[in-house]
């Protein structure tokens, strides 16, 4: 079995997002007997998880929803079979140290053994911040993953999981919280602060790719890509200046380190020509017009063959 379970499909905030009141937002508040009801649907922030054996399962990104998705998801509930506290949740692995891919590992406290994979530079970002101590070191190894080195994924006590992955940069941005204004227009980034993971199935060889920010597709990271079975691919926006255009911010998508999925050099043009074999779109951030079942947008998306992704889809390999 190799099983990626959608935890979170939003960006950071959510949909809906608590202070907002963006068409968006107020139709995902709809309730039963709204008209609007189930036109968008509800979303929680950005997280997958995958199983090589459908017991143990690793977390990609650990988001501030992660309590209630947990508590959506039967699989990830513990067994009581195994004692009075477990978890099937062996491992978590973070892709940056955005609010809304590491500030649920403040939920995962209580002494309760996984392994936690991050760059060193994130590793160091959680290490410099003392609240994540929560995170009992002698129970949550923190392991930092080398870029283009693949390692077998283990649990808290070096099982290994059936999984191995590959972690690698992709052009991105610092967490928002985190940027240096002084340091120029990258405001301090680095390789290791933004990155894309490939996890392949030890027992069947097959792989997904995991890349919930994405700035640029540049003929190295197409390369790489190029005739996946299935890719999980940044979904932040459908144009770079739909935040302004709905008066919700001042930022551009490029701004915020993310490419659009439409327009001449957006992520559905880049990836058309590379033969991928299931396109799935997470990380959407509220703003995007894909987020209405039949908008346009939405409409031209899957027919250029992209899934929108929801919480609790499941994909297997
Ligand atoms: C992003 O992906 O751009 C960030 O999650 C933004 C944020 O921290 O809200
Ligand atoms: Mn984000
Ligand atoms: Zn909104």
């Amino acid at each position: 079995m190799f099983k990626v379970l959608v935890l979170g499909s939003a960006a950071g905030g959510g949909l809906p997002q608590w202070n907002c009141a963006c068409e968006n937002c107020r139709t995902a508040r709809a309730q039963p007997g709204d008209p609007d009801f189930g036109r968008v649907k509800p979303r929680s922030q950005s997280s997958l998880a995958v199983t090589a054996d459908g017991r143990r399962w690793v977390l990609l990104n650990v988001s501030p929803d992660v309590r209630q998705q947990i508590q959506d998801r039967p699989q990830l509930h513990p067994d009581a079979g195994t004692g009075p506290r477990h978890t099937p949740i062996a491992a978590a692995i973070l892709t940056n140290a955005d609010v809304d891919h590491s500030a649920g590992l403040l939920v995962l406290r209580e002494s309760q053994p996984f392994r936690l994979y991050a760059t060193q530079r994130v590793q160091g970002v959680l290490q410099a911040n003392a609240i994540f101590n929560v995170l009992n070191p002698d129970f949550v190894p923190r392991e930092a993953m080398a870029l283009n080195i693949p390692f077998a994924v283990r649990d808290g006590a070096g099982e290994p999981l059936g999984l191995t992955v590959e972690p690698f940069a992709v052009p991105g941005k610092v967490a928002l919280w985190l940027e240096q204004e002084e340091a120029g227009p990258d405001f301090g980034s680095v390789a290791e602060d933004t990155i894309a993971l490939k996890v392949t199935h030890d027992a069947s060889g097959k792989s997904f790719f995991y890349l919930p920010g994405l700035a640029e597709a540049t003929a190295e990271f197409c390369d790489r890509i190029r005739g996946a079975d299935l890719v999980f691919a940044d979904g932040t926006t459908w144009t770079n200046d739909e935040m302004q255009a709905r008066k919700l911010g001042w930022k551009t998508a490029a701004r915020m380190g993310h490419l659009p999925m439409s327009g001449e050099n957006g992520t559905i043009a880049a990836l058309a020509p590379l033969g991928i074999g299931r396109k799935v779109f997470i990380h959407i951030n509220n703003s995007n017009p894909v987020l209405m079942e039949n908008s346009p947008e939405r409409q031209t998306a899957e027919q250029e063959g992209w899934t929108i992704a929801e919480d609790g889809l499941e994909v297997s390999l």
